[in-house]
């Protein structure tokens, strides 16, 4: 397995460009399964859970070409991969692939609106909590699906095919939210969904859907409609940037001090954020290019953040953020409410230094003054990738392991890093 070494201590200054968010492309792609037409995606990252997702999709019938690249392109522009479910061969999604993916369990939805069927297995319970999918079960349920759970497979069926319905959702669920748009896009008469997830990946994804002439009004609020059609075409869309790998490099550059241009970000995905940022101590500004964020000379401040859906501070920036208020001059408190389990990072962050209490959902984070490389390892993409944070302004060398994580949601974070002079490389097994 690959390891990350890291020598802290080193300020970052320069460009990092951001990629295409890893969670719009996921739905994105599988909603690829809604059309016999090709489905074309711009700006697509580089990351193993694309990798994992094309060969999932290649189960069910889907073509995929990735187009090559002209000499005069940007190398740092993401890939255009074109999808093509023509003829879908397969309904049913087996357990070895969706265990290693939870969001591949969402081709339920597109399956079941366009076959009539699907036969998914249920993704089983993951590092960050139970994450349990009885709230897509339901929604598929509103719009006329007959759900069986048989042997740890979700088994759909809509033979005469689904039609709209009312959604309400108890909690905001992103997946739910997917799911309930790619099925009421292709159900017979109005779907309404109250209580829906407005994170920016939802609203891409029903840009994207519209453009393939799905009839969706309201995306981005908490009450969507759709009007169903009885076929979907092709279309050409490109994946808006990742709003969390933005977050991270700003705490990254926050940790560090230095003067960073984030190219292609767009400020309006995570306001909140940015403004926890501003109040630990950095200067946030909107430019031409994208977000400039610096930190010289003032220390880090303590914050108070509490989790919640978007537009509230992200669960995946917890860690992040976590990493960043180590080294606060003072107490800061952070509340998890997405997640139940959501602090696997703190027992590495303490190898470091770190001085943490955890009392239920909330975290007390005492700052220190220095932190001290170590070993560490992490069991989930945003709880690594704190520990680099961490890394970077730790005396010392931190050995990151199990990197497979990093690479599943950061496209070239060595790369990135190191072109801003950070001292971080990647040892192959
Ligand atoms: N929930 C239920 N029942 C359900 C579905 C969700 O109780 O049927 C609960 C979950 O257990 C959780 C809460 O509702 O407590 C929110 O979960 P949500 O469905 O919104 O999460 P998700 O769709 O599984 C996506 C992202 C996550 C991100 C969350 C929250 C993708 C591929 N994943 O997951 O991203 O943390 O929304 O914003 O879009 C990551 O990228 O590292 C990651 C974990």
């Amino acid at each position: 397995m690959d390891r990350i070494r890291i020598v802290g201590g080193h300020r970052l200054n320069g460009t990092i460009p951001i990629s295409g968010a890893k969670n719009a492309t996921l739905p994105l792609m599988i909603a690829s399964l809604l059309t016999d037409e090709p489905l074309i995606l711009e700006n697509v990252p580089r990351l193993a859970d694309v990798i994992l997702l094309q060969r999932i999709l290649g189960n069910h019938g889907v073509d995929l070409m990735i187009a090559g690249k002209r000499a005069d392109t940007d190398p740092n522009s993401g890939r255009t991969i074109h999808l093509s479910a023509k003829q879908i061969v397969d309904t049913t999604a087996p357990y070895d692939m969706v265990s290693r993916m939870r969001a591949s369990f969402w081709v339920v939805a597109p399956l079941l609106a366009r076959m009539g069927e699907a036969k998914v297995s249920l993704p089983g319970g993951c590092a960050i909590g139970t994450r349990p999918v009885d709230l897509l079960i339901m929604a598929l349920e509103k719009l006329g699906a007959d759900i069986e759970i048989e042997s740890g497979y979700v088994v759909a069926q809509a033979k005469r095919g689904l039609r709209g319905g009312r959604i309400e959702f108890p909690k905001v669920t992103v997946g739910g939210t997917h799911v309930a748009l790619m099925a009421a896009a292709l159900a017979r008469g109005t779907t309404e969904i109250e209580n829906a997830a407005r994170e920016p990946e939802v609203s891409d994804v029903a840009d994207c859907l519209n453009k393939m002439g799905a009839k969706i009004s309201g995306a981005g609020t908490s009450r969507i409609v759709v009007e169903g059609v009885e076929k979907l075409h092709g279309a050409t869309h490109s994946v808006l940037p990742d709003r969390i790998e933005t977050g991270t490099y700003a705490m990254a550059v926050a940790m560090t001090g230095g003067d960073v241009v984030l190219q292609n970000a767009r400020p309006e995905l995570l306001m909140t954020a940015l403004d926890v940022i501003r109040k630990a101590g950095a200067t946030v500004t909107s430019t031409n290019e994208g977000i400039r964020i610096a930190r010289n000379g003032s220390g880090i401040e303590p914050v108070e953040v509490t989790t919640e859906p978007f537009p509230g501070f992200p669960t995946d920036l917890q860690a992040q953020l976590m990493a960043l208020v180590t080294r606060a001059k003072g107490t800061s408190h952070i509340t998890e409410t997405i997640f139940e389990n959501r602090f696997m990072h703190v027992q590495e962050l303490a190898r470091l230094g770190a001085r943490i209490r955890l009392y239920g959902d909330t975290a007390t984070i005492e700052g220190v003054s220095r932190l001290r490389g170590a070993p560490v390892m992490a069991t989930d993409l945003r709880a690594s990738v704190s520990l680099v944070i961490a890394a970077l302004a730790a005396e010392g060398e931190t050995m990151v392991n199990r990197v497979y994580h990093l690479d599943r949601g950061f496209e070239k974070l060595e790369a990135k890093l190191n072109a801003c002079g950070a001292q971080i490389e990647r040892l192959s097994a």
